[in-house]
């Protein structure tokens, strides 16, 4: 039921490819490589679909197409070591730490790129998630926990969105150093050059983020403007996540419910046992009073 994955946002890659020439694509954060392919049906050449933890589902799916390249390792410390690209998709770990080393290094060494990221939005525009903690220095992770935020309040519950076992999330939201778009402002206001940074508001928010200066560029942000200035997208998102977190709550309440319901099965059967012993035991007194 969760929409999530960036294959939803074809028609947005599509005007990005019909705008810039696009040879090369940087995928960071692959998954099941569901997306992987979309960007060689739209003109690359050649996909390096970068992941350090792949599932046996993407390397089949990554061996079926000759463009696309698997790259086990973690972002951003690959990607000097990557074929230069015109476009880097973000979608790996989404933390300020990791984000902010993937923009920098982009907007020194590949500039002429377009840069597209995902996770823009809520949950994680102020708040660090964590696939990979182990990766990143002390200073640069925030006290984290296995529960997820809510709409419902700033706080984190176990009945939110959570990692089940595959990230974990900062306690606190907000503050300096913590969120996607937290880093993206970061290293943006450091750039020396003027960078457009535009979001597609929906699925959790697709930012689109290209050098100023070109003709090409307000072409393109012309043809996303649809996009990315629908109010209709934004109410539609919010009422996404309103709804979705409802459902999450109502899921975590229905098993919570059902365990006690089981508990209680247990303990009534326990208790049927107890009462058959307890008749058993006098139905053998009576007999044992009865006169012979
Ligand atoms: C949200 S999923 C990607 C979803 C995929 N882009 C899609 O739209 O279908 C995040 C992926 O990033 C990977 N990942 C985590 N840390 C990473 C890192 N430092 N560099 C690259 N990938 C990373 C995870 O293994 C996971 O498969």
């Amino acid at each position: 039921m969760l929409l999530h994955s960036l294959s939803v946002f074809r028609e947005i890659f599509e005007i990005v490819f019909t705008h810039r020439q696009i040879a090369t694509v940087a995928e960071i954060g692959v998954e099941s490589g569901q997306v992987s392919g979309i960007y060689v049906e739209l003109g690359a050449s050649a996909v390096y679909c970068v992941d350090p933890e792949p599932s046996d589902r993407l390397r089949s799916t990554l061996a079926g197409n000759d463009a696309l390249h698997l790259v086990e390792q973690p972002s951003p410390e690959v990607l000097p070591d990557l074929p230069p690209a015109q476009l880097y998709v973000l979608d790996g770990d989404h933390n300020y730490a990791v984000v902010e080393r993937e923009l920098r290094w982009i907007v020194a060494n590949a500039p002429d790129a377009v840069v597209v990221m995902h996770d823009v939005l809520w949950p994680w525009s102020r708040r660090d998630l964590y696939y990979e903690p182990s990766l990143l220095s002390l200073a640069d992770r925030h006290p984290a926990s296995e529960d997820g935020p809510t709409v419902w309040h700033d706080g984190l519950t176990p009945a939110g969105f959570v990692g089940l076992g595959a990230f974990t999330v900062a306690q606190q939201a907000g503050g300096e150093r913590n969120g996607v778009a937290t880093a993206v402002e970061d290293v943006l206001s450091a750039a020396r050059d003027d960078w457009h940074f535009v979001v597609v508001p929906a699925v959790f928010g697709l930012g689109v983020l290209m050098r100023r200066g070109s003709a090409a560029d307000e072409q393109l942000l012309a043809a996303l403007r649809p996009y990315t200035e629908s109010v209709l997208l934004e109410k539609l998102e919010n009422n996404r996540i309103g709804l979705y977190t409802r459902v999450l709550q109502m899921q975590y309440d229905a098993a919570a419910e059902a365990t006690y319901r089981d508990q209680l099965a247990e303990k009534v059967a326990a208790q049927r046992h107890e009462i058959d012993r307890l008749t058993t035991e006098l139905d053998m007194a009576r007999a044992a009073l009865r006169p012979q």
